[in-house]
């Protein structure tokens, strides 16, 4: 089965082909394509992800993507000759695709419209949550081009995304195919990124039951304030954590906010303060300190996070644990997780996500879309939701 999967929720624009075979729930996959136009350059500059300038990059972007991960797929087709009338009606409907996206719409008729259809089975999209200007564009993209190839269509959590990235192996290469290995149910997820953290259970494949989250800012986002509270770039997390790697954790002792509560959620607000605080009563800010901040901050989440993953791991009693999302990148967490439940649960099955995929990306929306149980629809029957929450498990 071949799966074209779409990624436009933030500012990264991706575009993935893969390619799965074998045993339905324990096939092989073989990365025919993986291309990302990264805007973060763009954003960087206003400190955040602006979405209606995300909405326009992805429209500048999405048909160049398209055009080079088919090229990387050996699936771009030449252009036909002699266009007849037919496409004209066909560009009819496109365009009432494409209404909120005309500058989209103006780039895909001379460069998609003219080839014939890719050997793809399915097309799968992002649907949210995420900004939806940013979301949209590549819902109506996909409902395009499902329309125009005669595809069918699977809505995909970005989410979803992160936790079946696991299932990649780190070692990885375009054009092979790859074992994956399984996810022994039930499964834990740790999702942490720039907008959300929870901590997932997965009784079985697509299906989802949040069972802690957090309260206020997501764990990437107090890494992004506490470096812009110190001067640096968008986004913060991988500064953060490199500064941290030559710092003392001991240095400065911050809050752990909820660690010791019953549930499983989380609250990032009060560190962050905490932090902005310590930073306001110092007279200088060298870059001594400012490593020492840096990693006594990382140490506070990641003792937070670890702390209630690991309880949450041993109360559900699972076999899987897992991490996904972007801060799933950072080294700290990674290793530190892995030493708790090395130690607490020594027989759980412990998977990362490969640090080259724990970005936003296309791949992750193919793979997850692989695994549902039903829901291919047609381009008519599709809509970005930004709210878009895990489904709760019956
Ligand atoms: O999943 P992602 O790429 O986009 C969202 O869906 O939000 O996550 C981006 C977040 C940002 O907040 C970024 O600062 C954080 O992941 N991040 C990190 C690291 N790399 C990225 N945070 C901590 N340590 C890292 N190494
Ligand atoms: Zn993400």
């Amino acid at each position: 089965m071949r799966i074209l999967g779409i990624e436009t929720s933030c500012d990264e624009t991706a575009i993935a082909v893969l390619d799965i075979a074998g045993p339905r729930m324990r096939p092989r996959v073989r990365i025919l394509a993986n291309v990302i136009a990264s805007q973060a350059e763009l954003h960087a500059k206003f400190g955040g992800v602006v979405p209606h300038l995300a909405k326009r990059e992805h429209q500048r972007n999405l048909v160049s993507v398209l055009l080079m991960a088919l090229k990387e797929a050996g699936e771009l087709k030449p252009k036909k000759r002699n266009q007849n009338q037919g496409l004209t009606a066909k560009n009819r409907i496109l365009q009432a695709i494409l209404d909120r996206e005309p500058d989209l719409f103006a780039r895909m008729v001379p460069e998609v419209t003219s080839r014939p259809a890719p050997k793809v089975d399915a097309i799968a999209v992002t649907v949210g949550p995420g900004l939806a200007p940013a979301l949209w564009v590549g819902v109506n993209f996909a409902r395009a081009l499902a329309f125009l190839w005669g595809k069918p269509l699977i809505a995909v959590n970005h989410l979803e995304g992160h936790i079946y990235i696991n299932l990649i192996p780190t070692a990885w290469r375009s054009g092979a195919f790859l074992p994956m290995p399984s996810f022994d149910f039930p499964a834990l997820a740790l999702i942490v990124s720039g907008g959300h953290t929870e901590l997932v259970l997965m009784p079985a494949h697509d299906r989802y039951r949040i069972i802690g989250e957090t309260l206020d800012d997501a764990a990437g986002e107090a890494f992004d304030k506490v470096a812009k509270m110190m001067g640096f770039g968008f986004p913060g997390g991988p500064i953060i954590s490199r500064l941290a790697q030559s710092g003392d954790a001991e240095a400065f002792r911050f809050p752990r906010p909820m660690i010791g509560t019953a549930n499983f959620d989380f609250s990032f607000s009060g560190l962050k303060t905490a932090v902005l605080y310590t930073i306001r009563g110092l007279k200088r800010l060298p870059p001594r300190t400012k490593r020492d901040i840096a990693a006594s901050f990382e140490r506070a989440v990641v003792d937070v996070l670890v702390a209630k993953a690991v309880r949450a791991a041993s109360e559900h009693r699972v076999h899987t644990v897992l991490i996904g999302g972007g801060v799933a990148a950072n080294r700290k967490l990674r290793d530190e997780l892995g030493r708790a439940l090395k130690k607490t649960m020594p027989g759980v099955h412990y998977l990362l996500p490969d640090v080259r995929l724990t970005g936003d990306n296309a791949i992750m929306i193919a793979l997850a879309a692989y695994f549902h149980r039903h829901g291919r629809i047609t381009w008519r029957g599709l809509e970005a939701n930004a709210n878009l929450r895990l489904r709760r498990s019956r």
